[in-house]
């Protein structure tokens, strides 16, 4: 859908560069287990802050940035991975820059979720609102990290914004160079 946004629009350093297109890009921000309880789940650690709040914010975000955002949770895996596998040729056609993703206590233990995102190679920004490495030893750990291609961590819900502007920003910086997406060490 075209809207009155000055922005970025399909495509974004895909093959077809330079086509007019009525596919606006877009940003995901996903969401994954325990997620939904934001607000009211442990206030002392993730905030007051509701994941109905951080949606309206990240929205705000994305359309300052001239992008479309899908805002997706889900306390189950399998979903999570669908949502992931889609996402890959979304990226690969210029529709999507990628996602933003808090994958929850998933961060220390799923590695279905981290071979999804190698295989849809799909740009990641992981995204803690704790500081994970100043709690319990098992947070310490991410087995998603070395597929992600940036991390925020401790900024409280305002990680979000933070990682929706750096995802645009390495996108930006990959199409200026011609790079295609993935993980950059
Ligand atoms: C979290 C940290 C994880 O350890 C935890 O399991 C979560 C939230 C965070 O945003 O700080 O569910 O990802």
């Amino acid at each position: 859908m075209i809207t009155a946004l000055p922005g970025r629009w399909k495509p974004l350093g895909s093959a077809t560069f330079g086509e007019e297109s009525e596919v606006k890009t877009s940003i995901t921000v996903i969401n994954g287990p325990n997620l939904n309880t934001l607000g009211t789940r442990k206030p002392e650690v993730y905030g007051s802050t509701t994941l109905a709040d951080v949606e309206t914010f990240c929205r705000a975000d994305a359309a300052k940035l001239g992008l479309d955002i899908e805002f997706l949770q889900s306390n189950y895996e399998g979903q999570l991975i669908d949502w992931i596998h889609a996402l890959g040729p979304k990226v690969k056609s210029g529709e999507s820059i990628g996602a933003v993703y808090n994958p929850g206590a998933h961060t220390h233990y799923s590695y279905a979720i981290r071979d999804a995102i190698e295989a849809a190679t799909l740009p990641v920004i992981e995204l803690h609102i704790s500081n994970v490495h100043a709690r319990e030893e098992f947070r310490h750990h991410s087995v998603i990290s070395p597929v992600a291609r940036g991390i925020i961590v401790g900024f409280g819900t305002l990680g979000y914004s933070l990682a929706i502007r750096g995802l645009y920003e390495l996108h930006e910086a990959d199409v200026s160079k011609n790079l295609k997406p993935g993980v950059r060490t």
